[in-house]
């Protein structure tokens, strides 16, 4: 019989356990639901009066978390008390790229899931069921079954993969209405009354056809399988952008022609100046990882192959604007529009803005930023944090703004590094007016118009045309 599921505890308060929770507490407001975190900072910004606060920016998820936070919807660092009375914990803590010993560089860093294994079995009195919300190798199930099994306290424990296919900007608008939910899990009857348990949760406001279910391993692999199909979707599009270059091709053209084949789609297919976000690239190393360790060598390199494509074409962004302006940026300013690896969120990991600013600042440009959701201290932050030079010369050379024709105004090159709607809505005449001559404009978007900007003044160079 499947348990029905009245208090939900996840672990992990970030980019997914946040926003996921607070739809499942909007949703099931017969469940109560605790999302707990070790970082006060984060907890207490979650729980911050004014709902505009919250750490996470999403379209939307304030308005959420505003009808659900304290009616069924917690935000605590009271890790082992919200363990302890749940029927049913989510995992949905970091899984970086580990950067040590064996697999550095590649492999999936596991340690935080082993942690909160470790800290369920400890504290555990009654059974549970464990869902892996976070991204992880296929056949992780396994070793937190292990853990759970050897150092618990002789209770029954279910774990179930529900790998969550949210894309940062729309994760409101994805978690209300999905593609499809997943859940993997034992096909043994307890395996499947766990399963169960959870399609009744989703089944709250999901259809039902939606819910797809699956033994642990194939769902475990499907959800890096995904993130692989879809960033190796920009990785061709970007190679192709490239030639277009060369050959008086339009890379928006392409994209169109090919998009209207049913098989083919039309989504995914922007040329860009590469992906970023926490999660492509860590989640197709991670796949490339694991194909090595069972020796299967042609999968890694062909999946490998995306990940030096996005590579090439954040360099050659950069590459552009220095043999643009005449081999030399040193001195000259640079005015970045955006930040944030795509628009409507205010995260910037991996972000293809971090690798075009530390390029230029290698040619010892100053870099002008501005973005719209995106703190000075964050910006400095991921630069420091790549290491290529000190803290000092990062702030010496790295100027923000909080307006954007502020940060344009004296500079030689503008790049847009964000698709952010605002800058589709400028007034460009006013921009260029303020620039140095000549006035260059590198779009990494393909957001502003060419034929305009040309007319007015700017000399333009979009990706793929
Ligand atoms: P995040 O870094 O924003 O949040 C993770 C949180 O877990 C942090 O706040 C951290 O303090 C907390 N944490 C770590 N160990 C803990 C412990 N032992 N106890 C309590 N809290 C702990 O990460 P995220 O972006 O939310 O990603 C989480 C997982 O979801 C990753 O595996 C990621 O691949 C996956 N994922 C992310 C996205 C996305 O859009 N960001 C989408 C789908 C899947
Ligand atoms: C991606 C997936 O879309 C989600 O399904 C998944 O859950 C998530 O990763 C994850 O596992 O973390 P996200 O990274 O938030 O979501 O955002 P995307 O919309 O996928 O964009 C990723 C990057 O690709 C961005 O930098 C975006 O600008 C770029 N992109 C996307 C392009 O350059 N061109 C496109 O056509 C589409």
């Amino acid at each position: 019989m499947a348990k029905k599921i009245t208090k939900i505890c996840c672990i992990g308060a970030g980019y997914v356990g946040g926003p996921t929770m607070a739809v499942i507490a909007q949703k099931c407001p017969g469940i109560k639901v605790t999302v707990v975190d070790l970082n006060q900072a984060r907890i207490e910004a979650w729980n911050d009066p004014d709902t505009n606060n919250i750490p996470v920016y999403e379209p939307g998820l304030a308005e959420v978390v505003a009808e659900a936070r304290g009616r069924n919807l917690f935000f605590s660092t009271a890790v082992d008390e919200a363990i302890a009375e749940a029927e049913m914990i989510f995992i949905s803590v970091n899984t970086p790229t580990k950067t040590y010993g064996t697999g550095k560089g590649m492999a999936a860093d596991l340690k935080y899931i082993e942690l909160c294994a470790r800290q369920i079995a400890r504290v555990s009195k009654t059974d549970k069921i464990i869902v892996e919300k976070s991204t992880l190798p296929v056949r992780t199930a396994e070793a937190v079954k292990s853990i759970l099994q050897n150092t618990g306290n002789d209770v029954q424990f279910q774990i179930l993969s529900n790998p969550e296919f949210l894309a940062e900007g729309t994760a409101v608008e994805d978690l209300h209405a999905p593609d499809r939910i997943l859940i993997g899990g034992d096909t043994t009857p307890e395996g499947q009354d766990a399963i169960q348990s959870l399609v009744d949760v989703y089944s709250n406001w999901v259809p039902r056809e939606r819910i797809l279910t699956t033994n642990l391993w194939s769902s475990e692999l499907s959800k890096l399988t995904a993130n692989a199909f879809l960033a190796q979707r920009v990785s061709s599009i970007n190679a192709l952008s490239e030639l277009c270059e060369h050959t008086g091709a339009d890379i928006s053209e392409v994209s169109r022609s090919i998009g209207t084949d049913s098989r083919i789609g039309p989504k995914f297919l922007n040329a860009s100046v590469g992906f970023g976000g926490s999660c492509f690239q860590k989640d197709i190393l991670n796949l490339v990882y694991i194909a090595r360790s069972y020796g299967l060598q042609q999968v890694a390199d062909y999946w490998e192959q995306v990940i030096i494509m996005n590579d090439h074409q954040k360099r050659r962004f950069g590459n552009k604007i220095v043999k643009t302006l005449y081999n030399t940026v040193s001195g000259k300013k640079i005015a970045f529009l955006g930040w944030a690896f795509k628009k409507d969120t205010n995260d910037t990991r991996e972000s293809p803005a971090i690798f075009v600013a530390d390029n230029l600042l290698n040619e010892e440009a100053k870099v002008a930023v501005y973005d719209p959701k995106v703190s000075e201290q964050q910006i400095l932050g991921d630069l420091n944090y790549l290491q290529s030079r000190n803290e000092a010369k990062n702030a010496e050379l790295v100027t923000t703004f909080d307006n954007a024709y502020e940060c344009c105004k004296g500079a030689h090159a503008i790049a847009i590094l964000t698709e952010w709607d605002e800058f589709k809505t400028y007034d460009w005449e006013q921009i260029y007016q303020n620039m140095t001559k000549p006035a260059f404009l590198f779009d990494g978007r393909n957001v502003v118009d060419k034929k305009k900007l040309t007319e007015i003044g700017f000399k333009v160079y979009t990706i793929g045309k």
